[in-house]
């Protein structure tokens, strides 16, 4: 999913005195409490990879800050590093390099509590195995289960349990064996391929690189020897070939290529492949590098494939092989971690990153939420900061993904906030729904366009927004009587009218106003494909939402009327006594008194009711709808 780090690391070979290497991608769960930092110091440490100068100022801390007397105290190496980006508000985390003889390392240390859990994740996504630990005095706690539930969502196959200050417990296999009971008791549910068990001491050095004289009844590896042996199946390499397409590579008539990274598997000249969305095969030409062609590319290459054939392909598409393709639907089922301040909204259109593809996105529904302590399933309406969630995805268009337990690369997405840029959440795809594919669209004898041409004007949507009270309906009234008069084609949705039929099922939380502008947006839309101008009149208190439905129809086609009625004369007009109900609390979720109105940024017409009446300000509309051609 996202990736911070390098994502594909080249290691090189060990020479002629050593084998080659493998790199280990692993990620460490736990708190400072646990001893995490103190057990990366040592790892380091005592891989002798710590540089001297860094050495000498840890000796020195160590006795200033550190609370083991004379001796180095590890965690100040890393806490010291820690300190500055848990300042930001980035999700990031801290990789650290190390290597052995026989292996490379790469580290991705996260902080252990619940509000990190997006930062956690990030860094799982991109780890082979996770060591986690646990502190031997207090056993298996929740959070051990949370770390474990997430390693295993974001599908780390191969768990190092690290219990951890068996040196306060007096080296007691006992307790050992007793905690090791435990987390393997609910671990089974967990489908982890691999679970090892080790009784450490990080802060004197236990079984972390060397086997401890302390713990006769263990002889199992140290922490060091189990991850430089663990075998993680080189897996990308052996799954099927994937490769998105980052861009058309089309430097003259003569050479048209698709550039990116293989995302998994490996393709040969002559393979042949197809373009996942069209369906359109073709054969492998070239496969072509900077430093020449080369004659296969595997997981991990960026290159430039040719093709045999003149076929259709865009940045985004996803090319594979012919004989094992990946699922290509505009509706799946995924979990969702949600990483924005900002609650998820079901219904709410996000941008969608996918492979290297961006497309507009919306979470149907939520199916419930997780607990990710317990592990529960809970009925739930929206996710907050951190929450998992089990939920519905529909994309604008098809879009090729395999599920993310088969493939990490080409089955997990992000989801972007269209206003900020931010991440706003991860996903990773259960399985596809094939519902939305078997519905195809009629095609229709009269369009859109003689549909227009009878009615001799263009169609729109006049979006009226304001606060409740403001003036947008009676003005939208004023509006309508005029077009009709003009002998325009008009139709009114009004939010009081709507409610009572078609959104009757709604109310006014943030979750149910989203619903409600979308399925306004798509009824909006009908309306301009039968030539209609069509007046809507809703609070509409977000821009996506407003945002949505300009989307749905052409730039021409939308006109957002802004009616700036400041809420103090809103509520001295109350026409409907409801803002005295709301302020004495009887009305929840009240727009401008407990729910929030986003002023549009770039409305087309903003109109102020307060010197003008109702009369003059649907002139001035009409007017401007004249200088935009919609009427004659
Ligand atoms: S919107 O926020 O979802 O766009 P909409 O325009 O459909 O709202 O409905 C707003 C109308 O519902 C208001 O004009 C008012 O008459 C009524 N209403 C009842 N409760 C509320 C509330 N909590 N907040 C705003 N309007 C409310």
């Amino acid at each position: 999913m996202i990736t911070y780090a390098p994502k594909h690391v080249t290691v090189s070979s060990g020479g002629a005195d050593g084998p080659a290497k493998g790199l280990l991608r692993f990620l460490t769960c736990g708190s400072v409490d646990d001893g995490k930092s103190t057990l990366i110091g040592r790892l380091l440490y005592d891989t002798k990879l710590i540089l001297e100068d860094q050495l000498l100022a840890l000796e020195r801390d160590s006795r200033k800050h550190g609370t083991t007397g004379d001796d180095i105290d590890f965690a100040l190496l890393v806490d010291g590093l820690e300190a500055e980006r848990e300042q930001g508000i980035t999700i990031d985390v801290a990789y650290r390099f190390f290597s052995t003889p026989r292996r490379s390392f790469i580290v991705a240390d996260t902080p252990g509590h619940e509000q990190y859990t997006r930062n956690m994740a990030t860094g799982a996504s991109n780890s082979d195995a996770a060591v986690i630990l646990i502190d031997a005095r207090k056993g298996v706690l929740t959070q051990t289960r949370r770390h474990s539930y997430i390693c295993s969502l974001l599908g780390i196959r191969h768990i190092l349990v690290a219990v951890n200050k068996i040196d306060l417990v007096d080296f007691s296999g006992e307790r050992f064996h007793h905690i090791v009971g435990d987390y393997l008791g609910f671990a089974q549910s967990l489908d982890f391929a691999s679970i090892t068990t080790i009784p450490v001491s990080a802060r004197f050095g236990d079984n972390i690189t060397q086997h401890s004289d302390r713990m006769c009844w263990y002889d199992g590896p140290s922490l060091l020897e189990h991850l430089e042996t663990l075998d993680v199946e080189r897996a990308l390499e052996e799954k099927p070939f994937r490769f998105p397409v980052q861009w058309v590579n089309r430097p003259n008539l003569d050479f048209r290529g698709f550039s990116g990274t293989v995302a998994s598997g490996v393709i040969k000249e002559g393979d042949r492949v197809v373009v996942a969305g069209s369906g359109k095969e073709s054969t492998v030409a070239r496969i072509v590098t900077a430093d020449g062609d080369l004659s296969d590319a595997r997981a991990g290459d960026a290159v430039t494939l040719t093709l045999a054939d003149e076929v259709d392909v865009a940045r985004g598409d996803v090319i594979a092989r012919a004989d094992s393709r990946p699922e290509v639907v505009d509706q799946f089922a995924a979990h969702v971690l949600w990483m924005a301040e900002e609650a998820m909204l079901p219904g709410r259109s996000y941008l969608m990153r996918i492979g290297t593809k961006y497309i507009p996105a919306r979470i149907t529904s939520l199916k419930h939420k997780v607990d990710v302590n317990t592990l529960e399933h809970i009925a739930a309406k929206t996710l907050g900061l951190n929450e998992i969630g089990l939920c519905n995805v529909a994309t604008a268009a098809p879009v090729a993904f395999d599920p993310y337990t088969e493939n990490r690369e080409t089955g997990a997405f992000i989801l972007i906030d269209r206003f900020t840029n931010a991440t706003a959440g991860a996903g990773m795809i259960t399985f596809g729904l094939r519902r939305a594919t078997n519905i195809h669209r009629q095609s229709l004898l009269v369009d859109k366009a003689s549909r227009v041409e009878l009615n001799g004007h263009r169609p729109a949507i006049l979006w009226f927004t304001g606060l409740s009270g403001s003036g947008k309906s009676t003005i939208a009234n004023i509006v309508e009587r005029e077009l009709h008069v003009h002998g325009a084609h008009t139709y009114m949705l009004d939010g009081d009218n709507v409610r009572h039929g078609l959104n009757r099922d709604l109310g006014f939380t943030d979750a149910d106003r989203v619903e409600n502008i979308r399925r306004v947006g798509e009824v909006a839309k009908l309306f301009v494909d039968a030539g209609t101008v069509v007046l809507c009149s809703f609070i509409s208190p977000f821009r996506a939402e407003r945002r949505m439905v300009r989307e749905l129809v052409g730039a021409e086609e939308f006109f957002e009327i802004y009616v700036d009625t400041p809420i103090e004369e809103c509520m001295r007009r109350d026409p409907k006594g409801l803002y005295a109900r709301a302020k004495e609390g009887k009305i929840k979720n009240f727009t401008g008194i407990d729910s929030p109105y986003e002023v549009p940024e770039n409305p087309e017409i903003v109109v102020n009711t307060s010197g003008a009446t109702a009369e003059e300000v649907a002139r001035r509309i009409i007017e401007a709808l004249r200088e935009r051609r919609i009427i004659g």
